[in-house]
């Protein structure tokens, strides 16, 4: 629309004011759409002196790196750099099944990973500026103040050591998350990036009840992706607020299939309707729906046996299983 364009002009024009005509800048993208529309302003405002990085944890949804690497990249002509560190969040992973562990864990490698990343940009040229996708509700949460980075957005962690430290480039201060998706829309974003409902940093990881390995993650990715595409077929993506897929990875029930006996593992959904996570009831899905999503999970993913839906609101259940 025609405001939005003049938003999304204005918000360019800032930027190039504010990191100059020889400033550099990096942003790091985590597939969702408020870093997607931050980095997809300031590279209109300043060009390849943005280098946008985009860490693979392996954790993310069946399509999704892709949608980082292929399509953003294509929409938008960003230099982008890709760290494939799915072995190092694995490994640090092994064997942890506290779900606050699995959260501090890839925190902490996140922030390893990226500055890892930033002191290789640096060690080429200098760089002053990290974008980041602040929203306005998140300003006002934190008191409004600005100055020294922290990656919040991405994983809710803490400081930059003293070498890292940047001016931070807010674009999005002023917009809340619908304006945000407009700006994306008027920016030429894949719409999967724009209209993405709600998923945690830290991923499929705390959708597995139990230990991250590399084999259930591939059971629950195909699930996850069986469900979402059964949900957008039948129009319902507007309505859901977000619909985690959960795997019960140490939970076995019997099952039969065809002449034989399974010995598979539950997967849960979650669908919930919400305004804004804080509170969120089930969501009415309609039989039929959930009865197309089931069969073709039980036929498709060969070590799920059983697919239970979650009738819980929060409170008292949260949103995620973990
Ligand atoms: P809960 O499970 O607390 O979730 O009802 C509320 C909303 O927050 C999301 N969520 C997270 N987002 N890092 C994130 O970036 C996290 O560790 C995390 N845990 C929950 C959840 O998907 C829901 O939208």
């Amino acid at each position: 629309s025609w405001t939005m364009l003049n938003i999304v002009e204005d918000a360019v024009e800032a930027v190039r004011a504010q990191i100059g005509p020889d400033g550099r800048a990096i942003c790091a993208l985590s597939g969702g759409v408020d870093s997607a529309v931050a980095a997809a302003i300031v590279q209109r405002a300043i060009g390849d002196r943005l280098t946008c990085v985009f860490v693979d944890h392996g954790l993310l949804r069946k399509g999704e790196a892709e949608q980082v690497e292929r399509d953003f990249v294509a929409a938008t002509g960003v230099k982008l750099r890709v760290v494939d560190a799915a072995d190092r969040f694995l490994a640090a992973l092994d064997g942890v099944t506290d779900p606050e562990e699995k959260r501090k864990i890839i925190g902490r490698e996140f922030i390893r990973v990226f500055e890892d990343e930033q002191r290789s940009i640096m060690a080429d040229r200098p760089v002053g500026f990290l974008v980041q996708g602040t929203l306005y509700p998140d300003v006002v949460e934190s008191g409004g103040g600005t100055g020294t980075a922290n990656i919040k957005s991405h994983h809710n962690v803490g400081g930059l050591p003293d070498d890292l430290r940047f001016e931070l480039v807010e674009p999005l201060r002023t917009l809340f998350k619908d304006e945000v998706r407009r700006a994306g829309e008027e920016l030429g974003l894949p719409p999967a990036m724009v209209w993405r409902q709600p998923f945690p940093g830290p991923g499929l990881a705390i959708r597995i009840v139990g230990a991250v390995t590399r084999e259930r993650l591939d059971i629950l990715r195909e699930a996850d992706a069986i469900a979402r595409e059964e949900l957008t077929r039948a129009g319902l993506d507007r309505e859901i607020w977000q619909c985690p897929v959960v795997l019960l990875a140490d939970v076995r029930s019997v099952g039969v299939q065809g002449d034989g006996r399974t010995y598979g593992h539950p997967i849960v959904l979650r669908p919930v309707t919400s305004e804004d996570a804080m509170t969120a009831d089930w969501a009415r899905v309609p039989y039929e729906v959930l009865s197309r999503i089931s069969t073709r999970i039980t036929n498709e993913v060969p070590q799920i046996n059983r697919v239970v839906l979650d009738v819980t609101s929060k409170p008292p259940g949260t949103i995620e299983w973990e």
